[in-house]
């Protein structure tokens, strides 16, 4: 009843994934005390914190399945307080070995080296850069609510550069666990897209400057939100009285839970078998963490079925709160 990430041991290998409910201290403290999390992803930190304002960034859920939508952007919260909760939440608990999944954004290759550096400096400051690590980097490329920067994995060649930068910091530290969240794809050409720029930055490939036999990229995260979706005022579990006819005030949402549940198993099920059945070695090495729809112990099953390593989920946690994952662990595989 574990996972493995690189150094990263995941125990049960179930966990929260990026969201409002992973924002504060207080959500961090909580989703790491519970004893049915394997590990704790915070909310996406830039490096300066989003603008977020309260009457263009909301979620409203579905009233008849567990299915949300939402126009949320990024955490107000900016790198740094995400570096002091996490590095006080694990100094606090230094017997542990639960991990933290600390979730950045950025489009900027130069950005992301400052971002990754000041995650290296936490790490270093707990004394975090042997076999068995507490902290990994999840880079979230797929965010669909950004007005005019369209998800970059949507176009899978845009990815390169930040790819390289990770390349350059798992060369200097092979126990660097850093992975990517993808969106839904809805074609199997846009899976091997993805597939053809993680094989360019492999090991094995002459142009990659890697001291490391491993690939940069230890796992993809599959899937975050569908975009574009829309849901009625009248259709949500909470109408709010003289509101315009949608759910959203942007009318147009992110939408996670039970409805993308089939599109998110799919994705899942192809990057493990094309990641599996690779050719090059090190790209077999990287692990799919399963998202989407995750709303029931019979859906973790179905998630660990499709291929996916750790299981993870955001509508769920927000509805039912962190008393969830005791409900959602006797899904887990040999639980
Ligand atoms: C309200 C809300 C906000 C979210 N914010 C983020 C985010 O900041 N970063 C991210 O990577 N994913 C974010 N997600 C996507 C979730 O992590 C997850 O990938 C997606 O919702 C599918 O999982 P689910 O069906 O369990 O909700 C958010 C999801 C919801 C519902």
């Amino acid at each position: 009843m574990s996972a493995s990430i690189g150094g990263l041991l995941i125990r049960p290998p179930l966990m929260n994934s990026s969201s409002p409910w992973a924002s504060s201290h207080e959500d961090l403290s909580n989703l790491y005390e519970c004893p049915f999390t394997g590990a704790v992803t915070t909310r996406t930190a830039t490096l300066s914190g989003f603008q977020e304002d309260a009457a263009i960034h909301q979620v409203a859920f579905h009233s008849e399945s567990a299915t949300s939508i939402n126009s949320y952007g990024y955490s107000p919260h900016p790198l740094s307080s995400y570096i002091r909760w996490v590095g006080d939440i694990l100094g606090r608990n230094a017997d542990s070995r639960k991990p933290f999944i600390i979730s950045i954004t950025t489009n900027a290759s130069s950005e992301l080296r400052e971002m990754l550096g000041i995650i290296q400096a936490l790490r270093r400051s707990l004394s975090d850069g042997t076999s068995s690590t507490r902290v990994g980097v999840e880079i979230n490329t797929s965010c669909p609510n950004i007005t005019g920067q369209p998800p970059m994995s949507y176009e899978p060649t845009r990815l390169r550069p930040l790819l390289d930068v990770i390349t350059e910091f798992v060369a200097q530290d092979e126990f660097f666990v850093v992975g990517i969240k993808l969106p839904p794809y809805v074609h199997s050409n846009q899976f091997v897209d993805v597939i053809d720029v993680l094989s360019s930055i492999s090991p094995s490939r002459a142009e990659s400057a890697t001291r490391s036999s491993r690939h940069p990229i230890a796992f993809l995260t599959c899937t975050n939100t569908l975009g574009s979706c829309l849901l009625f005022n009248s259709q949500t579990l909470d109408p709010k009285a003289n509101s315009s006819d949608f759910a959203l005030p942007t009318i147009w949402g992110g939408m996670g839970g039970e409805s993308i549940h089939p599109l998110s198993l799919g994705n899942v099920r192809a990057f493990t078998q094309l990641l599996q059945s690779h050719s090059e070695e090190a790209m077999r090495d990287i692990v799919v963490i399963g998202v989407g729809g995750v709303t029931s112990p019979a859906a973790v099953a179905r998630m660990q079925e499709a291929g996916a390593s750790v299981v993870a989920c955001a509508t769920i946690l927000g509805r039912k709160g962190v008393g969830v994952f005791e409900e959602l662990v006797k899904g887990v595989k040999g639980s």
